[in-house]
């Protein structure tokens, strides 16, 4: 296969040339220009596209085992791949949680049937209770990509001390949801004026940066790369930006719609808008631009929550958190932080491909000869209406939304896996 009339995004050095990609077996084998190729080769005109690598989300709940009713791996990663997604990482939270090495082997095992690559990250407690910690070198040798209790943060300091100490010297990351219940009424909903309005307690920002400040000095501590997942208050930006400066073994990640949407969402897009942490203001929302605009956040992760219709019909207050991000996420982005002037695309690019790839010590993330031929098509100007999701879900505040950026082809190893038709 020769890619041809395509700008080839290099999130090694954000540039963005005109080059011809070639494709064997699955591998690069040729970047250049006027390269010589067979009249047999398959040739895919990318003219007025811009190519990537295939984007990777550290942060995905694919609900298998255990609550397939919401989403399952093979239709979780056909909405990857239609998003431009080549490699996902799954959350443990699932039923049973991912604590044991046959569940992670089963999760493996049912991602492999996919056309993307579908990683798996492992528990750091038994059962998500946060009272003792997992196997997690056994865990590692069964495959785990790394460790996290995503979706119940962990409140027990010393056991997370003694769990990052391990992950440390298995070499592998540890991601944190950042959100001491002690100080949450209702979940999903920022504790502010819309809160107020609705006469509902919610979630404050003090919740997430109470344990935000503590495990980045564990992380600074005990040297092991952490992830605060979904960052969503802006003092939890600056606690890491000058974590950062302590240890280059930190980081964090944002969704885009904390990037993109404020607490007023919720009157507009109810349960839809309602995730853990929840949506703020606008001074966090501007808080995170800057963040991912100086580094301090140097992920862009979906959090992709898929839930049934019936359970987001319920009230505000007992519908459960989160929404699906997989499909609009590269549209968001451009949306939201390019056509802004924000971000460049490939900057914008490298914290969907390079940056997880490195936390996560995954060979992807690049466009190079000799690398599997994992890519992303799409033209940042056409715009679309996000109007149905391949998820089994359609829990979102984008769906029917116009949106700017449409991928028009996905490739994993060098297979066409999604074509915009
Ligand atoms: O809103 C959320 N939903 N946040 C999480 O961290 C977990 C997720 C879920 O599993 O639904
Ligand atoms: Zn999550």
């Amino acid at each position: 296969m020769i890619i041809k009339n395509g700008t080839v995004i290099n999130p090694i050095d954000q540039t963005a040339v005109p080059l011809e990609i070639q494709i064997e077996e699955g591998i690069i084998t040729a970047i250049g220009t006027n390269l010589k190729y067979s009249d047999q080769e398959k040739i895919v005109d990318a003219k007025g596209l811009y190519v990537a690598p295939g984007l990777i989300d550290v942060h995905v709940h694919f609900r298998e085992p255990g609550f397939e009713y919401k989403e399952n791996i093979e239709t979780g990663a056909a909405a990857a791949a239609r998003g431009g997604f080549t490699t996902v990482v799954c959350m443990a939270n699932t039923k049973p949680a991912v604590d044991s090495k046959e569940t992670l082997q089963y999760v493996i095992e049912q991602g492999q049937k996919t056309p993307i690559h579908v990683l798996s990250a492992a528990c750091v407690t038994e059962g998500m209770r946060g009272t003792s910690i997992t196997n997690m070198a056994e865990l590692k040798e069964a495959g785990a990509a790394g460790f996290t209790d995503d979706g119940i943060p962990i409140m027990d300091k010393e056991l997370l001390r003694t769990a990052m100490e391990m992950a440390k010297k298995l070499n592998l990351p540890i991601s944190l949801h950042e959100e001491d219940p002690s100080y949450i009424q209702n979940n999903g909903i920022h504790a502010g004026k819309v809160a107020k309005q609705l006469g509902i307690g919610g979630s404050p920002s003090i919740a997430e940066e109470s344990l935000v400040k503590r495990d980045l000095e564990l992380a600074c501590e005990t040297g092991v790369s952490i992830n605060i997942q979904h960052i969503s208050s802006a003092k939890a930006v600056q606690l890491v930006r000058e974590a950062k400066k302590r240890s280059d073994a930190v980081h964090a990640e944002a969704t885009p719609h904390h990037f993109t949407l404020t607490e007023e969402a919720v009157l507009k897009y109810g349960t839809y808008a309602k995730m853990n942490p929840p949506l703020r203001t606008q001074q966090d929302r501007q808080a995170i631009i800057e963040g991912l605009k100086d580094g301090t956040i140097d992920l862009i992760a979906t959090d992709h929550a898929p839930h049934s219709v019936e359970e987001k019909k319920r009230p505000l207050t007992e519908a459960p958190s989160g929404i699906i991000g997989l499909e609009s996420a590269l549209a968001v982005g451009i949306t939201s932080l390019c056509k802004s002037g924000y971000l460049t695309l490939a900057e914008l690019i490298k914290k969907m491909t390079l940056n997880p790839a490195d936390l996560y010590h995954l060979d992807a993330g690049t466009i190079e000869i000799g690398k599997k031929a994992d890519l992303v098509l799409f033209d940042p100007s056409e715009t679309w209406v996000y109007e149905t999701s391949v998820s089994k879900a359609e829990n979102t505040p984008f769906i029917g939304q116009t949106l700017q950026g449409k991928v028009k082809m996905t490739i994993c190893e060098g297979q066409i896996i999604y074509q915009d038709k």
